[in-house]
């Protein structure tokens, strides 16, 4: 129990506007921050939510800049914050031939090693460090997630729980990079899963609950995945039929998907209330039949937002509550599902609080939250280097990344990623079509101007691009996927993992 003094130092600075709350606030214990929040009105605790989100906002502009240092070899290794000078892009190239697995740490050595693959054999990562004034360079393509932006992220969630009392769990598919795990599960309920290997990631990785939704179970997994999830979810009454004993008889809750009849996304690809949509149970098969299934069913789920702010949630519930409402009422927990973009600068997290809270005053049922890109929402990424530049009618600088293998999202949505210094085409003077490495003729990132001309060797640095890119990459033409690495607390880079001939080669045959 935090003693009363650091509780009474909270409330002074946050009755102050004093930007330090934030972190005093995040510093107590569970209880201790229950007791802040209970000295507040709704002004004052709105006045909380601006502190909050202003101090992480600082964060984000400061631990961005170490992207860019990381990427351009002028990062200090050990984390000092002291840059050191910028690299030439022949010295990039350079250092890439010779040496790489620049960019590791002592702590990220093991992991290198271990893991296996063409490149094996090279460089042990001690030898990284090219001169006592010289800072290593991390090798290209990779994938850097700064785990310290990840916390940001995870202290706004948990800022919601404690607001709410709702659950949070990390949806895996959005991203699964265990190695980051143990910062996020110090804050987060569990995971969701969509299936086996998802289940038994979240039970075995994050070592919290698991929820699991699944469109179709099969029969030869659905043992196995009740083992490891702690609650799942069918997708219609014949799955539940089929498999609604057998999760009961080993004690896991079950839920049902249902299609709220109301979405705002746009891409049809994207949205789970579309015409004919599988996803979630129509209410015209749900109120014939749920009656008859009435006392297996513990929970409802529903999943329609992508991207988007708690307004949308707020229209989603008119039309949820018009239509399951009158079935809530005895059941132990609704699922909002994803989608709600709620470590976004401008996500209304008092609307959010109230309508969570509302509906648990409502309904007397506990309200889970499975968000997944919040939780890495602008932590991490890629950074290539600039192989080749050509000329057709426009400059084309080939890459050493693919929009079609390493961020499928840009060409499936599709959508232009920000690039660290570069603006839209012919804003600044210097303007490149951005390209991969693939032979499929659209394997394009998009066109981009820069302020000098870019040289082979160059690197460059794609904003958030932790999410749906790990957990959805390809070794299309045989490229390699990207190197993973993490930017741990104080600066330093552990590279977490590289993929070689061995991982391409195994998916084959
Ligand atoms: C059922 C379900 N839950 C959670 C999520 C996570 O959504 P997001 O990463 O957009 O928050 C998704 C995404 O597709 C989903 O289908």
């Amino acid at each position: 129990m935090a003693p009363r003094k650091p509780i009474q130092d909270v409330i002074q600075a946050i009755s102050a506007k004093d930007a330090s709350a934030a972190d005093l606030y995040h510093a107590l214990p569970p209880e201790a921050r229950r007791k802040v929040l209970d000295a507040f009105d709704a002004r004052g605790l709105r006045s909380l939510t601006g502190l909050i989100k202003a101090a992480k906002k600082k964060r984000f502009a400061a631990a961005n800049k170490r992207f860019l240092e990381i990427a351009s070899g002028t990062a200090d290794p050990c984390g000092s914050g002291e840059p050191t000078p910028a690299r030439t892009a022949s010295e990039n190239e350079r250092s890439r031939v010779t040496s790489p697995l620049e960019g590791a740490t002592q702590a990220g050595v093991q992991n290198f090693n271990s893991s296996h693959g063409e490149r094996e054999g090279e460089a042990p990562a001690a030898l990284l460090v090219e001169g006592a004034t010289q800072a290593p360079v991390i090798s290209t393509p990779v994938y850097l997630i700064d785990e310290t932006l990840i916390e940001e992220n995870m202290r706004i969630l948990q800022y919601v729980k404690d607001r709410t009392g709702c659950k949070i769990f990390h949806a895996l598919k959005a991203y699964a990079v265990f190695a980051t795990f143990p910062v996020m599960s110090r804050y987060l309920d569990g995971t969701c899963a969509s299936g086996l290997n998802e289940a038994r990631l979240g039970r075995e990785e994050f070592k919290k609950e698991v929820h699991t939704f699944g469109a179709a179970y099969r029969e030869d997994e659905i043992d196995r995945i009740l083992r490891y999830s702690d609650s799942i979810i069918f997708n219609s009454f014949h799955q539940l039929e089929t498999y609604g004993r057998r999760a009961r008889k080993q004690g896991v809750e079950i839920g049902l998907r249902v299609n709220p009849g109301h979405a705002e996304v746009e891409t049809e690809m994207y949205n789970p209330c579309a015409p004919r949509s599988r996803l979630g149970i129509v209410h015209d098969a749900f109120k014939d039949e749920f009656p008859g299934y009435g006392d297996m069913v513990d929970g409802l789920h529903f999943h329609a937002m992508c991207e988007q702010n708690s307004d949308v949630l707020e229209r989603i519930l008119v039309f949820f509550e018009r239509l399951y409402g009158p079935c809530i009422r005895g059941l132990k927990w609704v699922n909002f599902g994803g989608g709600h973009h709620i470590t976004r600068d401008d996500y209304d997290i008092e609307r959010l609080v109230g309508l969570v809270n509302s509906f648990k005053e409502r309904y007397g049922v506990q309200v889970y939250l499975e968000p997944g890109e919040a939780s890495i929402l602008n932590a991490g990424v890629l950074i290539a280097s600039v192989l080749d530049i050509v000329k057709n009618e426009a400059e084309i600088a080939i890459i050493d990344a693919s929009a079609e293998a390493h961020m499928p999202d840009v060409l499936l949505m599709p959508y232009r990623p920000n690039i660290m210094k570069s603006g839209e085409p012919n804003d600044k003077q210097y303007t490149y079509r951005i390209a991969g490495p693939t032979c499929l003729a659209g394997d394009i990132v998009g066109d981009y101007s820069f302020d000098q001309p870019l040289k082979r060797g160059d690197r460059l640095v794609f904003t958030d691009m932790a999410l749906y890119s790990i957990v959805k990459n390809t070794t299309f033409n045989g490229i390699n996927l990207p190197d993973i690495a993490v930017v741990r607390d104080g600066g330093t880079v552990e590279p977490v993992k590289r993929f070689g001939y061995k991982d391409y080669r195994d998916r084959q045959s």
